[in-house]
């Protein structure tokens, strides 16, 4: 079995059109079967719209973009969104819940997309999901009254019904505290041990990035660093991953300030 689940090339991103911004330059990027990988980097560097190409969301300006062998620019819109449903799962930091369904209807909403309908094998698979991510007693409950930290779980759930190779998390961590965030972390790393899920993961936190097998650092629309956590001592991978040049703790995750130390 050919191990390579993300293969770009040459990715290159252009927004607007009489003023034009690029935002990727060229970026090549692959990504194997069952990895943890974290995607660092200053504010508007880009790593927003890599996630969205690698995802199949958007497409390159030019490059090219393969996922498990396929590639997306022979496919047209439709094809492209159906394979997203069912290959990708996202996770994002509004965690876009319909607040007036419940848990359990929020999880299926991917399969409903897929086949329109919802048979009783896929619902017990949403049941089992929401167990995993403990949320076994809050099935029924509307999102609306979940807390943040539940509502992320819920749209981790929804993120694996349809069994992606791949999850891509734009910063899940963004709106939570840090219990909450060790929570879902931990969460995501024994999803990755025991269902074999792939992750790409874009992070403030270098407490989380430091859990990662790899890191990738990107820097104004380039990939500027890009490694092995075990290739690197913690007091070097924790210098590496340092947030920002500003005075605040060492937990802090603002990001505004931006600006690597390096
Ligand atoms: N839809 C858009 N239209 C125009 N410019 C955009 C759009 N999305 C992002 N950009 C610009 O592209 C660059 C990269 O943004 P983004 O990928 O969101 O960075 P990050 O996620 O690292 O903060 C920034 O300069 C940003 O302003
Ligand atoms: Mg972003």
């Amino acid at each position: 079995m050919d191990d390579m689940l993300i293969d770009g090339k040459g990715l290159i991103k252009d927004y607007g059109k009489a003023q034009k911004t690029r935002a990727l330059h060229g970026v090549d990027i692959k990504l194997v079967r069952g990895e943890f990988a974290s995607l660092i980097g200053p504010s508007g560097c880009g790593k927003s719209t890599l996630l969205s190409i690698l995802g199949a969301l958007d497409r390159p300006t030019e490059g090219t973009m393969m996922i498990a062998g396929h590639d997306l620019s022979g496919m047209n819109d439709l094809q492209l969104a159906l394979f997203r449903n069912k290959r990708i799962g996202f996770v994002f930091q509004a965690h876009h819940l319909l607040p007036e369904f419940t848990a359990l209807e929020n999880v299926l909403i991917p399969s409903w997309i897929e086949s329109g309908t919802a048979d009783s094998k896929r619902r017990e698979r949403a049941v089992d999901l929401l167990e995993r991510v403990g949320l076994r007693e809050r099935l029924n409950n509307l999102a609306n009254n979940l807390s943040g930290g539940q509502q992320q779980r819920v749209s981790i759930a929804r993120a694996l019904i349809n069994e992606p190779d791949i999850i891509l998390a734009d910063e899940p961590d963004g709106n939570l505290d840090s219990e909450a965030t060790e929570h879902i972390y931990e969460l995501l790393r024994d999803i990755n041990r025991t269902m074999g899920t792939t992750f790409l993961i874009v992070t403030h936190d270098r407490h989380i990035a430091e859990k990662s097998n790899r890191v990738i650092e990107m820097l104004d629309g380039r990939i500027l660093d890009d490694y092995k956590t075990s290739d690197v001592s913690r007091d070097d991978l924790w210098k590496r991953l340092a947030p920002c040049n500003c005075k605040c703790p060492d937990t802090c995750t603002d990001d505004s300030h931006g600006q690597s130390a390096r």
